[in-house]
């Protein structure tokens, strides 16, 4: 049996799903499924199949390279046959599903449900596929191997794909690298990206063990069913970025100005660096360089001048910045992400829209979807109360219906960038579960 044990927490990294707890590895290739059930014994055999395709964290052979995650929604389950009361057990925003909650997480407007791509937020979605490789050779076998799963079975319908990928430069369609910022969790023997942070209690993020309140977070029975599982979230968010390019440089002065402006919404350089450690020029050298990118708080600026308070990713993670109100404690809004970006990449400088769908398939992994993932994005990104802006939502994903605006400290007087749309549209997506081996055990053997 795979364990590793820090500060007393043993996980179960051979019954724990690889997907929901490691980076993926950089570059990578990959490919989202999504399959519905039409026929409980041809879904039973799915999961029996799909099961020996899934890796456990604590494998040996844990493809750092190639690996496949299973994850099921609220109707997949109902599918299987899951009995009631244990659908029940499922936390509430689970069971009513993404779309549902579409007005709370700001998806109204061009983000909402009835314009979403079909069969996102419908209850055609049952279960979520995720193959993933550095290489694109082993990703078509490994492909390969889920088709095979399901495309035998006649009671199983492939409803959607999305391929995507990762550049080896980790950035994204906006042009900034991605998945710097995300907290270690203690047991998976993985070090902190951030030096200054204590990994976060196993329980953030995988159910069965205490998370930060020194409680067991809610989980589904019977045990076999919920315990080493996680909550996963994924959206499909399109990236206007034409618009986002000709908006920087409508309000740019020149082109240096631009990137500064970019960055000041973000909260960190294309490259990666961050302001807080490069607040006056981009400084690619420490933007790769995973052992110092991380290393800052915002303690010594807490008006943000360096790091504007109201950049993406000072809201999504303000770090020690709400300290002394003290009424919010940070650790408990912690997320895993796996970012990947879909859609080509618009060329350097090109600031028409080439009609293309770009932008990244967001995937959130945790304990806690409500005082994770919808807290961060409501309270955080889709608004501004909690730093003294109400007015204000994220400059770059931040939900707006009508232009924004985004303020950044400066002296003598702060700067502030009116007028702004919205650059991220959500095209749909879905809240999950991402069982444990031994439940996806369970699940194929149900005899109800
Ligand atoms: C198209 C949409 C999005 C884009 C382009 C985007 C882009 C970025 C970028 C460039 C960073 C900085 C690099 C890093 O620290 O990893 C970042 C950080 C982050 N983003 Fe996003 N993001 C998007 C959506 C979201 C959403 C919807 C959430 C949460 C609900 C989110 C949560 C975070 C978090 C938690 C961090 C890390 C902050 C830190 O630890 O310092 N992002 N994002």
């Amino acid at each position: 049996m795979s364990t590793v044990t820090t500060n007393g927490i043993t996980l179960d990294l051979d019954d724990i799903q690889a997907g929901a707890l490691y980076e993926r590895p950089s570059p990578y290739v990959g490919v989202y499924l999504l399959l519905r059930i039409r026929d409980r014994a041809d879904g039973r055999d799915l999961v029996r199949r799909l099961h020996r395709l899934a890796n456990p964290a604590g494998s040996a052979d844990t493809p750092d390279n190639t690996s496949i995650t299973v994850a099921f929604t609220y109707h997949g389950l109902k599918a299987l046959g899951v009995p009631q009361e244990s659908l029940d057990s499922f936390v509430p925003e689970f069971r009513e599903g993404m779309a549902a909650r579409a007005a709370i997480l700001g998806d109204t407007g061009e983000s909402s449900p009835e314009h979403w791509e079909e069969p996102l937020g419908s209850s055609d979605v049952h279960v979520a596929v995720v193959v993933l490789s550095s290489d694109a050779a082993q990703l078509r076998e490994a492909a390969e191997k889920a088709r095979q799963a399901h495309a035998q079975l006649p009671g199983i319908d492939l409803i959607w794909r999305q391929d995507c990928y990762q550049l080896a430069t980790g950035r994204t369609s906006f042009g900034f690298k991605d998945g710097i910022g995300q907290p270690s969790v203690e047991g998976t023997g993985r070090p902190s990206m951030n030096p200054r942070q204590q990994p976060l209690k196993a329980g953030e993020i995988i159910l069965g063990y205490p998370d930060e309140t020194g409680e067991l977070p809610p989980m589904p029975t019977p045990d076999v069913l919920g315990r080493n599982g996680t909550y996963v979230v994924f959206r499909k968010l399109h990236t206007k970025v034409a618009a986002y390019r000709s908006y920087l440089r409508a309000k740019a002065a020149d082109r240096a100005d631009e990137d500064l402006l970019g960055a000041k919404m973000v909260g960190r350089w294309q490259s990666g660096a961050p302001l807080a450690l490069a607040p006056e020029t981009d400084d690619p050298e420490l933007g790769a360089d995973p052992r110092r990118n991380n290393d800052f708080t915002f303690a010594d600026d807490p008006r943000g001048f360096k790091c504007p308070v109201g950049s993406h990713a000072r809201r999504a993670n303000p770090r020690d910045a709400l300290d002394e109100d003290g009424s919010v404690d940070v650790r408990l809004h912690r997320m895993i992400r796996r970012g990947t970006s879909y859609g080509p990449i618009l060329p350097d400088d090109v600031t028409e829209d080439d009609g293309a769908d770009r932008g990244i398939i967001f995937v959130f992994a945790g304990a806690h979807l409500k005082r994770q993932f919808e807290f961060v994005k409501t309270q955080w990104l889709n608004d501004g109360i909690f730093i003294g802006a109400p007015l204000e939502s994220d400059p770059l994903v931040g939900a707006r219906q009508d232009p924004g605006s985004f303020t950044i400290a400066q002296r003598p007087i702060r700067r502030r960038l009116q007028d702004m749309p919205p650059f991220v549209i959500t095209r749909g997506g879905e809240y999950c579960f991402a069982p444990s081996l031994s439940a996806l055990r369970w699940l194929a053997e149900l005899d109800t």
